[in-house]
């Protein structure tokens, strides 16, 4: 295993109060395997992720858990050894391409830093290489000397691809790559995405809040809702056999990548204000399906192999999966 995160929590320390953003989180990241994190927005996947980068905002704190790459503990690792880590063996593509590439410098310029800083390379060698994967990602290496501006929105999401690719790392975590994008680039950027992993043979973490994306290029699924697990496995299961009311909801409400014309129906309401989450299921406010017993903190269960869902009725799942098909299963239920 590349990657083991277990029992991981990361605390905001806010003017409001602790906000426990990632409350016991495990996932495993096979090597070459592209594992989705999935869930709506607020549901602590960018401070899940980030945890592993440890380049995390002043408020946040680990409280809990280990992250281990190849065995080692990135929690407890030294600056040293992480800035050893950092692009050389993990990546990090963050949530907006704009974020990745900074505007005032040429995008081939921000690669060639990378690679001279980072890598040690010489002037040359670092612009044969930024040409290079620039070709990689499906740009002209003819527009190594623009600026982000003048590059389109998948044009910046490629360059950012590109820089995170420099120093051939073995994990890249890219935090909602296509989010901004409309349906065609995301699919052309994903395709582009999804070769250059096979190619590579690259670990990816990828999150999305869209579960199209995860069914469209990942192996594994990991769907967080209010700073939890909610269920996990391979996603070709996990979406033809979901166990978690979640999960069924997530996939009624988007449309797939593919398109098709399922009637789709939004999970009503929001996750939880992690301030003060609801007590037992978390998801129970919104969950169609709720019992009295679900007021109690819901098991972990195994449901299959290597496929696990946080809930109570887990071993209802078959036939609540096929009421949660139902459109107004999922209307009037934060109401109620
Ligand atoms: N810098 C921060 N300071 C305080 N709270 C934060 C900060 N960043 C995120 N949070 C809180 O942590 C929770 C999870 O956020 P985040 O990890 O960004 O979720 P996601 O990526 O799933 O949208 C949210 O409730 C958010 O309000
Ligand atoms: S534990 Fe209860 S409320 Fe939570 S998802 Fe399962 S059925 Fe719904
Ligand atoms: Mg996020």
């Amino acid at each position: 295993m590349l990657l083991n995160v277990r029992d991981l929590v990361i605390d905001y320390k806010t003017p409001r109060g602790n906000v426990r953003a990632v409350d016991g989180v495990s996932f495993d990241v096979p090597a070459g395997a592209v594992v989705g994190v999935v869930g709506e927005s607020g549901c602590g996947k960018t401070t899940a992720v980030r945890g592993i980068t440890r380049v995390m905002p002043g408020a946040a704190r680990f409280a809990g858990g280990a992250i281990e790459f190849e065995g080692r503990d990135i929690v407890t690792m030294s600056e040293r050894e992480m800035r050893k880590l950092m692009w050389r063996e993990i990546a990090y593509v963050p949530q907006s391409a704009m974020n990745a590439l900074d505007p005032v410098w040429r995008v081939g310029k921000q690669i060639e830093e990378v690679l001279r800083d980072r890598g040690g390379m010489g002037k040359r060698d670092a612009r044969a290489r930024a040409a290079e994967l620039f070709s990689m990602v499906g740009l002209d290496a003819q527009r190594l000397t623009d600026y982000p501006h003048q590059f389109s929105g998948g044009m910046r999401q490629r360059a950012s691809i590109a820089l995170a690719l420099a120093l051939s790392p073995k994990l890249v975590i890219a935090d909602e790559p296509v989010t901004a994008l409309d349906v065609v680039i995301q699919r052309q950027v994903l395709d582009t995405f999804a070769e250059l992993q096979a190619a590579l043979n690259l670990s990816v973490i990828l999150v999305t809040h869209d579960i199209s994306v995860v069914a469209y290029v990942c192996d594994y699924v990991v769907v967080m809702y209010a700073g939890r697990v909610a269920e996990a496995g391979p996603v070709a299961e996990v979406l033809a056999n979901p166990a978690h009311p979640y999960t069924m909801g997530l996939y009624n409400a988007f449309p797939e990548l593919s398109g098709d014309d399922r009637e789709l129906s939004p999970i009503e309401g929001s996750p939880p204000d992690l301030l003060d989450p609801p007590a037992g299921c978390r998801f129970r406010p919104r969950c169609p399906f709720a019992q009295e017993r679900c007021a109690q903190e819901p098991p972990d269960v195994a449901v299959g192999d290597g496929h696990r869902a946080l809930c109570h009725r887990a071993d209802e799942a078959a036939a609540l999966r096929d009421v949660a098909k139902k459109v107004d299963t999922w209307t009037g239920v934060s109401a109620a």
